[in-house]
């Protein structure tokens, strides 16, 4: 552990008032950062002026280091401000949203995004609701940039807007609280306050764990501030919520700060030294939204149920010589658990046969996954040595060809056979087929896709359009057709089309 970090945690949890709690921080972070560049930030206890000795005394009175050591422990383990004591001049209750309404509103870039689902995550946890009308809010939170002149001044006239609302305020409600979040709360810090007394908060982008603390305290009446950085926070136990249900994408977030320190740039001083954030938390979110989007797979018929999932070898002991990060048993767990998320969903993959070192074993052993998985599609490659890669520096290309191209025939040969077993449950089914066009290898063919992606050929026939009944169509690239499979090979499905639809009026029975 980095002392700073044991001087910066425990700073986090000592209950100072607001304003001394910025000045006191901000001091602190100084000394942090003067171990690093001593010149920057003299230490404050060789300073000649009253502030700093009146620290020092107060320090000598302070916390031990056995304080910092016990604080600074599990630094990625720290809870969110829902578990932690309140300090001593708060009750529990006083740290609670108690159903006040939030109105978050983002300015600048995707991080600002990010932060502001971060920020909502923890008041949510503290009891707030969240509303997206200004007008019912009983806290308005502005996540600001700082990043050009400009962006800071649409955030001043923001302010002016709100002040109006603040006043205009009826006495028969509680009273209105606004806050200034992230990277202009952390550039001009009190001059805020100052300029802008109707601000009540101020959170810089590594303290919005304390923004119900902070909010506790502007529910007194006073203005509360944390603009201390952090050298560790990546917020790795906060879950950033989804902004809403409809929402079209989402961020991971993998690092915070900046340490490039271009010479245009304020983002190192206002988001602070560059850290990342732990993989193994990195890895939970992600396979959190991987479910999600094997739920969305599963739920929506505009989607394909299709999942491409190269294998490469069904030897554990050639993937971890391929350094492919998961084991079979693993990449067969997964397997299961994307046929019980979507159920019916057809998978393909890639294999290598023949990789470096691969024995007769190994090989019999991608034979048997191919085997247990049955595979609609298949990618099958014999293994070429490519200069530059690992493989060409550390391994040796010591499979014979013949014999690579034997063990590739097999591949081929029992992924067929599979394919053609999976692909002939469709027989009987009437299937809905996404026209591509005219069949590659007959003009009197047209050629489609099914919902597992399948290649399905078809006789170019007219038929009925089941929104126009008694009119007579012929398919175009892009129509939706349903078509009765009556024959299955391992590439493709063979039928006759029905007639023409949609997908919304479409529902597949077999
Ligand atoms: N030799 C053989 N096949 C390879 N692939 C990638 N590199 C090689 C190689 N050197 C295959 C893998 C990959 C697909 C795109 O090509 O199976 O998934």
């Amino acid at each position: 552990m980095h002392p700073l970090q044991c001087v910066l945690q425990v700073q986090r949890s000592l209950g100072w008032g607001p304003l001394a709690s910025v000045s006191w921080l901000s001091l602190r972070m100084c000394r942090a950062h003067s171990s690093l560049s001593s010149t920057t930030c003299p230490s404050p206890e060789r300073q000649e002026d009253g502030a700093p000795k009146d620290f020092s005394s107060r320090l000598a009175a302070g916390p031990t280091f056995q304080h910092f050591l016990k604080s600074a422990s599990a630094p990625q383990e720290k809870l969110s401000s829902e578990v932690e004591d309140p300090p001593p001049y708060l009750t529990m209750d006083e740290l609670l949203g108690r159903q006040r309404k939030v109105y978050l509103e983002t300015y600048g870039c995707q991080m600002n995004v990010n932060d502001t689902e971060i920020a909502w995550s923890i008041l949510q946890k503290s009891g707030y609701l969240r509303t997206s009308n200004l007008q019912e809010a009983d806290v308005i939170l502005l996540v600001t940039c700082s990043i050009r002149e400009k962006a800071e001044q649409t955030i001043w006239n923001r302010l002016h807007q709100l002040k109006a609302l603040k006043t205009r305020r009826p006495r028969s409600r509680v009273p209105l609280r606004i806050g200034i979040l992230g990277c202009m709360a952390e550039r001009l810090k009190e001059e805020i306050l100052n300029r802008e007394k109707m601000v009540d908060v101020l959170a810089g982008p590594d303290a919005y764990r304390d923004l119900p603390r902070l909010l506790a305290i502007a529910e007194s009446g006073q203005q509360a501030a944390n603009v201390l950085l952090s050298l560790d926070e990546t917020y790795a136990d906060v879950m950033p919520v989804q902004t809403s249900p409809s929402a079209t994408s989402a961020f991971v977030s993998i690092m915070r700060g900046c340490d490039n320190m271009c010479s245009y740039c304020i983002v190192p001083f206002t988001r602070g030294r560059e850290r990342s954030r732990p993989v193994a938390s990195i890895l939970e979110e992600v396979k959190k939204l991987s479910e999600q989007v094997l739920q969305l797979i599963h739920e929506r018929d505009n989607i394909c149920k299709q999942i491409h999932l190269p294998a490469q070898s069904g030897s554990s002991r050639v993937l971890e010589a391929m350094r492919r990060g998961y084991s079979r048993e693993a990449y067969v767990e997964l397997v299961h658990h994307i046929r019980e998320s979507i159920p019916g969903v057809s998978l393909s993959s890639d294999f290598i046969a023949g990789f470096c070192g691969e024995t007769e074993e190994d090989h019999v052993q991608t034979v048997s996954l191919l085997r247990e998985v049955q595979y609609n599609m298949g990618f099958l490659f014999a293994y070429s040595m490519r200069q530059k890669t690992r493989a060409y520096h550390r391994l040796k290309d010591d499979v014979p060809e013949e014999v690579k191209l034997r063990r590739l025939e097999e591949l081929i040969t029992v992924f067929r056979e599979e394919a053609t077993k999976a692909n002939q449950i469709s027989v009987g089914c009437t299937q809905l087929v996404l026209v591509e066009g005219l069949s590659k290898r007959s003009a009197t063919d047209l050629c489609g896709r099914n919902d597992g992606n399948l290649k399905v050929i078809f006789p170019d026939a007219e038929m009925e359009d089941v929104n126009n009944p008694g009119l007579r169509v012929r398919a175009q690239p892009g129509d939706y057709v349903l078509v009765k499979i009556t024959s299955a090979s391992s590439q493709t499905l063979r039928g006759h089309v029905l007639c023409r639809t949609t997908l919304k009026d479409s529902s597949e029975n077999c």
